[in-house]
């Protein structure tokens, strides 16, 4: 059977160069490392777009936090990145969403869910890095954890939310995680909160992120 081709699917192709356009146009407010990585995503990504890599699909799949996603699609609307909201919204009914973990906190799996865009695992194929969205519910607590080898960037498409309670980051906003760097992430009260990731690092890390929460010490197959 002949592969299916990321160009055999302009819809895919359009939310990876929304992707681009966000790791492009947004500022790094004077920070050399943000700017490094802003350019080490984009760079990244147009190889692969470049290569034509091969999509593979899983099995559509929705989690109870998938109900908030059209508030945020919603939210998307009034802000400056609707582009990549209205683009990931196409692609609403193919998207599978999962938790990543071997056993979910309770409390957890009704707040949270991420998606891949593109990664080891697809559904657009790439080693060397990993792109997808991260979904919260109003009033979740994201549990510490740091990322080993892997540097790691959200930047908000909608809703608010602080990492280490040190901020509130607003809709384009940039948080940048290098690795090992622990980090934990709570939303605000009404709203949900959609973030676009990028994951960048050794290919079998990105692979095999091996992530562990930090408090919990209970050790996970993948988190966002
Ligand atoms: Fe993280």
């Amino acid at each position: 059977m002949v592969p299916l081709r990321l160009t055999d699917r302009p819809d895919w192709r359009y939310l990876l160069h929304e992707f681009e356009l966000l790791y492009r146009h947004g500022s790094a407010g004077g920070s050399k490392a943000i700017r490094t990585h802003r350019k080490r995503v984009r760079d990244t990504l147009s190889a692969v777009i470049d290569a034509n890599p091969e999509i593979v699909f899983s099995e559509p799949e929705q989690k109870p936090v998938t109900a908030h996603l059209g508030r945020a699609f919603d939210l998307a609307a009034r802000n400056g990145l609707y582009g990549i909201s209205r683009a990931l919204e196409r692609l609403s009914p193919q998207l599978t969403w999962q938790y990543g973990y071997k056993s979910v906190p309770k409390a957890l799996a009704r707040k949270y869910a991420f998606c891949d865009i593109l990664g080891p695992g697809g559904p657009v194929k790439s080693e060397r890095l990993t792109l997808g969205f991260v979904l919260f519910a109003p009033n979740t607590v994201y549990p510490q954890h740091s990322h080993q080898d892997i540097e790691e960037s959200y930047i908000s498409v909608s809703g608010a939310w602080s990492e280490n309670e040190q901020a509130v980051y607003a809709p384009g906003s940039l948080i940048l995680n290098r690795p090992g760097e622990e980090h934990r992430i709570t939303t605000g009260e009404f709203d949900p909160c959609l973030l676009a990731y990028a994951w960048i690092g050794p290919g079998e890390r990105l692979a095999e992120p091996g992530m562990k929460f930090s408090k919990v010490r209970k050790r996970v197959e993948r988190g966002i």
